[in-house]
């Protein structure tokens, strides 16, 4: 439900732009988007919106998204030259904002890609947020770039804007909102997870200057005692050019860690990846080949590196990854063909350890990685671990990243992950464990199914029990994000929304919670709870038996059209007769023709009945039909599915 107020709405469409800047007002209620920002461009203005440099804005009626106008964007001659929108007086500090515009290009433009970034700058120095990352587009269709933006920073401008990888091609935009979804109060009356672990370790999470703002840093402050920064230690962020050092977002996170009696994890000194250019051109400007002054120009820079991050930090970093994914157990020496190793061998992790040691002689010195549960990499990862450690190399402690889903890895493969590391009398840590929801790249949920979020509460319980029993090997256990409203996965491998942490979107208590502070709280029962401006109500629901799994999947999509396969499995023990599948597609697509039943749509809700010859679906087993049909925009799987009026996971 959109919240408008139609008052405001009215004055300030003859203004131009639709300024709806209720969100100071305590009468906002939770869980209900409040626009913003509103530009159709549809009275012929440019609603404030202006070029960033020398080329031209102007409103349009050569093509529209909705209503008569878009805004033509021409005469562009860089890649960031694009229509911009001042936020100043309009975006707040510490609110996540949703941001969604419409890009086209102009008649005639050959494809490139769009993104929707935003530059602020404080006292003058400007630095650029990515909103939306680069995004197909083309002359022929309107695409939707659609993301989230939380400004973390006090600044004197702020702007969004959109840009192309071409330099010169003109284009449209159309439809821009800028809205936010109040969130309703943290919950202040149910356990705090690190009081629940004290006896065990440290329980962390990965932040960065964002979640320490408003219910997001309540919610860290409540539950968490360790902290790691996500971004802002990496060599990107700490030195992008050479021997020019930036700590700025980092000492945010370090002071608010300080303040509120937390550890810092630092995160990482080495990586292949998020590390600038320059670190691997040689002396000449050119990329470094493995030659002898190459290695030692390297090894030097990595040097100066470690001395400049971790010598800057001194006692508030007691814990750094040194290195981080360095192992590749596809190699039969078990080591990443990374720049570091092909120009310098093993040496840069010699170098790394020794100068970290050198520079923070009390801290812990951790080797990180993904995967570690896979038998053939943890046994590389620690025949590393030993090799380095007979060499005198100081390396304390082994990272487990975690990075799992609800069906992989099993529970006794990560036991065995843990067992093996034992016996050398390193400390272990988990360092960036998240769960996703999905199991394979081809998944999306538009919502998470309570299933699903069921198994991955379960799963919780059982990985945290596992740790628990480790606990005199394990001193902290990080998770990979604060809420499920920011996480790396919404981006990686594919870009679909993933819930795989602690807490919902709206910073509330999810059954993952509960599966780590009191799993008898998630045997059968979900807990929502439900808040408006002055009450909070907490309902539970009991979870029904899965009766069917749905597959959904698009075999294949082009301009227009796609081709569709659909599998019903029957997951009880009667057989279900005359079957009917029901469905509502998400983004207005269109069944134009189906095999293996009879379908029926009106508007976007679609019945599929069983052929003739398929009309009882056995005890167990499966019945499949396909169809084709058309999209425009974006083609999302449904979800969720009615079999027989019952609903269906997956
Ligand atoms: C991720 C961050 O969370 C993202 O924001 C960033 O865009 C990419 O890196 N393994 C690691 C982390 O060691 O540094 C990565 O963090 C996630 C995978």
């Amino acid at each position: 439900m959109r919240r408008v107020l139609a008052g405001v709405l009215a004055t300030s469409v003859v203004a131009g732009l639709v300024t709806l800047a209720a969100h100071a007002s305590p009468r906002a209620a939770a869980d209900e988007p409040v626009v913003v920002v509103s530009s159709t461009f549809d009275d012929g203005t440019a609603q404030g919106w202006t070029p960033r440099a020398s080329e031209v804005v102007a409103p349009s009626t050569a093509v529209a998204r909705s209503g008569t106008h878009s805004l033509a964007v021409t005469g562009r001659d860089q890649s960031w030259q694009g229509p911009t929108l001042n936020l100043l007086e309009k975006a707040q500090k510490g609110v996540r904002y949703d941001l969604s515009v419409w890009v086209r290009l102009a008649a005639g433009e050959a494809a490139t890609q769009a993104r929707l970034s935003v530059e602020r700058r404080t006292a003058g120095t400007p630095s650029y947020d990515q909103v939306v990352g680069d995004t197909a587009v083309t002359a022929d269709n309107w695409v939707n770039l659609r993301g989230s933006y939380t400004l973390a920073a006090d600044v004197d401008f702020l702007s969004t804007y959109v840009e192309l990888g071409s330099a010169t091609a003109s284009l449209h935009i159309d439809d821009f909102s800028l809205s936010y979804t109040p969130l309703p109060p943290i919950q202040t009356d149910i356990p705090s997870v690190k009081d629940v672990l004290a006896d065990h370790f440290a329980v962390g999470a990965a932040v960065g200057t964002a979640e320490l703002l408003n219910n997001h840093g309540q919610l860290l402050a409540k539950h968490f005692d360790s902290i790691t920064p996500g971004n802002t230690l990496k060599w990107d962020a700490t030195e992008p050019t050479e021997g020019t050092f930036r700590f700025t977002d980092a000492e945010t996170l370090v002071a608010w860690a300080k303040a509120n009696g937390a550890a810092v994890r630092g995160h990482t000194l080495v990586w292949h990846q998020q590390t600038p250019a320059w670190v691997f051109k040689d002396a000449a400007g050119n990329d470094m080949t493995a030659t002898p002054e190459n290695k030692a120009l390297l090894l030097s820079r990595l040097e100066a590196h470690i001395r400049g991050v971790v010598g800057h930090f001194g006692a508030d970093i007691p814990v750094w990854d040194v290195v981080n994914e360095v192992v590749d157990e596809n190699q039969a020496d078990g080591l990443r063909r990374s720049k570091w190793f092909e120009i310098t061998g093993l040496d840069y992790l010699r170098t790394a350890f020794r100068v970290a040691r050198e520079v923070a002689p009390d801290a812990q010195l951790v080797i990180n990685d993904y995967n570690t549960n896979v038998p053939s990499k943890r046994d590389k990862l620690y025949d590393l671990v030993v090799k380095l450690r007979a060499e005198g190399v100081p390396i304390d402690a082994v990272g487990h990243q975690m990075h799992v889903n609800v069906q992989w890895p099993s529970v006794a493969e990560t036991e065995a992950m843990l067992a093996k590391f034992v016996p050398l009398g390193v400390d272990q840590q988990i360092t960036e464990m998240d769960i996703s929801i999905y199991t394979d790249n081809s998944q999306s949920y538009p919502t998470p199914p309570a299933e699903v979020l069921l198994t991955q509460a379960y799963r919780y319980r059982d990985f945290f029990e596992l740790y628990k029993r480790y606990s005199q090997h394990i001193s902290s256990v990080t998770v990979w994000g604060l809420a499920d409203d920011n996480t790396w996965l919404d981006s990686f491998p594919v870009t679909r929304k993933d819930h795989p942490l602690l807490f919902d979107t709206r910073l509330q208590a999810k059954g993952a919670y509960w599966g780590i502070v009191d799993p008898s709280r998630i045997t059968t029962t979900t807990t929502t709870t439900t808040t408006t401006t002055t009450t909070t109500t907490t309902t539970t629901t009991t979870m029904p038996p899965v009766l069917c799994t749905v597959e959904y999947k698009v075999g294949s999509q082009w301009q227009g059209g796609f081709q569709a396969e659909v599998r019903i499995t029957n997951r009880t023990t009667t057989p279900v007769n005359a079957w009917t599948l029901a469905w509502s597609f998400p983004d207005g697509q269109r069944i134009t023709q189906l095999w293996g039943g009879v379908h029926t749509q009106a508007g976007a809700a679609v019945s599929v009945k069983h052929a003739s010859w398929n009309s009882m679906l056995p005890p167990g087993g499966s019945v499949s039909f396909g169809f084709l049909g058309s999209w425009t925009g974006s083609n999302g799987k449904p979800s969720p599915f009615t079999l027989n009026g019952t609903r269906c996971a997956g």
